[in-house]
């Protein structure tokens, strides 16, 4: 049967982005049969609004939301030359996120469905971000996927679309989280990780000794496996602000010192436990497929823009026989885009709420209820 395309208008508003984005998706026999194409990608960010505070306000993102999102769907539409009447289903991030900023999006989808009569599907935000690199790459499941972004830092085994298997987790903060609280103790402003890695650059990756958590507890299996991938970052940027202290004044050249002594312990944690999983999607895989060979690793989330980062698990992959995958660094941040084409893996595959409009806003959903 050749591909026939479906066409889905994604909403995100969980955080500080507000964007709408159209794209089209082929399908095969109930599923996405390759990467389609981005018709529009409207991207409002709030930084502005928020970089006094040097944090997310919830309040502020969620009037913002409000304020913009009919003008960023009307401009959606415009860019991809197409109507409301035009699409196959609406869809629109459910959670997890900020409570007011998910509302509007959620009601927006919903209202837009109702008086369209197509039907509307409340997508996972995490979902969004693990197939996001299927926006611009023919990836196959089953993948390992890092991912790394503001509120989260997990690995996870993506067995097919809704299937997903935590491998490991942090324990306490986020990844993207340490890189906007060490931005902060170093006066940077926010969001810190696009900052923390410029400055990085010019800096010294062996400057300073800061600890890698969780590194040396490595407890194995009967089968020599790893017992756990986890990370924590909580104690590395209690150790990068006692350092900074020590070093205050600080000056350009010791911010770039600090930055890059940072992003090497993020780099070690991130490539030492995603090497762990490694070796278990690798035996998992062993074990229902029976065969050798390359298997993928996919990165996404905002701190998968980091250029630093890649390259490192890049090289991992590289000595554990993965490919790697990452999406371009727009579509790593938060996009619609990735909540359109989640929508249309659903629609694809038959996966719809039978209620979508009493589908409710969730501040947490892990990935793994699906
Ligand atoms: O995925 P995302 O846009 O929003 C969430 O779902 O959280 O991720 C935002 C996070 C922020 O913490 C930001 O500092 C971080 O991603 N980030 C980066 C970079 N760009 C964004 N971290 C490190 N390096 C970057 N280039
Ligand atoms: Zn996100």
């Amino acid at each position: 049967m050749a591909a026939n395309h479906i066409y889905v208008l994604g909403l995100e508003t969980s955080c500080d982005e507000t964007a709408a984005s159209i794209v089209e998706m082929p399908v095969e026999n109930g599923a996405a049969s390759g990467a389609g194409r981005i018709l529009a990608n409207q991207i409002l960010s709030q930084i502005d609004t928020h970089a006094p505070y040097g944090g997310v306000v919830p309040e502020l993102a969620a009037r913002a939301h409000l304020s913009h999102l009919d003008r960023l769907i009307a401009a959606a539409f415009d860019e991809a030359n197409m109507g409301l009447s035009d699409m196959d289903a609406i869809a629109a991030t459910a959670g997890p996120g900020l409570i007011g900023g998910v509302l509007v999006g959620l009601t927006t989808g919903k209202a837009l469905a109702l008086a369209a009569q197509k039907p509307f599907i409340g997508i996972n935000h995490l979902e969004g971000h693990a197939l996001s690199a299927r926006l611009t790459e023919n990836i196959d499941f089953p993948y390992l996927l890092l991912l790394v972004s503001g509120g989260h830092c997990q690995l996870l085994s993506v067995a097919a679309l809704g299937d997903y298997t935590l491998l490991g987790q942090t324990r306490d903060d986020a990844v993207g989280e340490a890189y906007d609280k060490a931005a902060k103790l170093m006066s940077l402003g926010y969001p810190g990780g696009p900052e923390i890695e410029r400055r990085a650059r010019d800096g010294n990756r062996t400057a300073h000794k800061l600890p890698r958590p969780l590194l040396n507890d490595n407890p194995t299996d009967e089968d020599g496996l790893p017992t756990h991938c986890d990370f924590s970052f909580s104690g590395l940027k209690t150790a990068l602000r006692q350092t900074a202290e020590k070093a205050a004044p600080l000056d350009e050249a010791k911010v770039a010192d600090l930055a890059a002594s940072f992003e090497a312990a993020i780099g070690d944690c991130l490539t030492t436990q995603s090497r762990r999983a490694m070796q278990l999607f690798r035996h998992q895989s062993h074990k229902q497929v029976g065969g050798q060979g390359t298997l993928n690793f996919v990165l996404a989330g905002g701190v998968a823009a980091n250029h630093y980062l890649r390259a490192r698990l890049g090289a991992t992959a590289r000595d554990e026989d993965f490919n790697l995958f990452v999406p371009p660094p727009g579509l790593c941040t938060d996009n619609a885009a990735m909540i359109a084409r989640a929508g249309a893996e659903r629609f694809a595959a038959g996966q719809i709420n039978a209620a979508p409009m009493a589908i409710a806003a969730r501040a947490r959903w892990p990935l793994n209820d699906l």
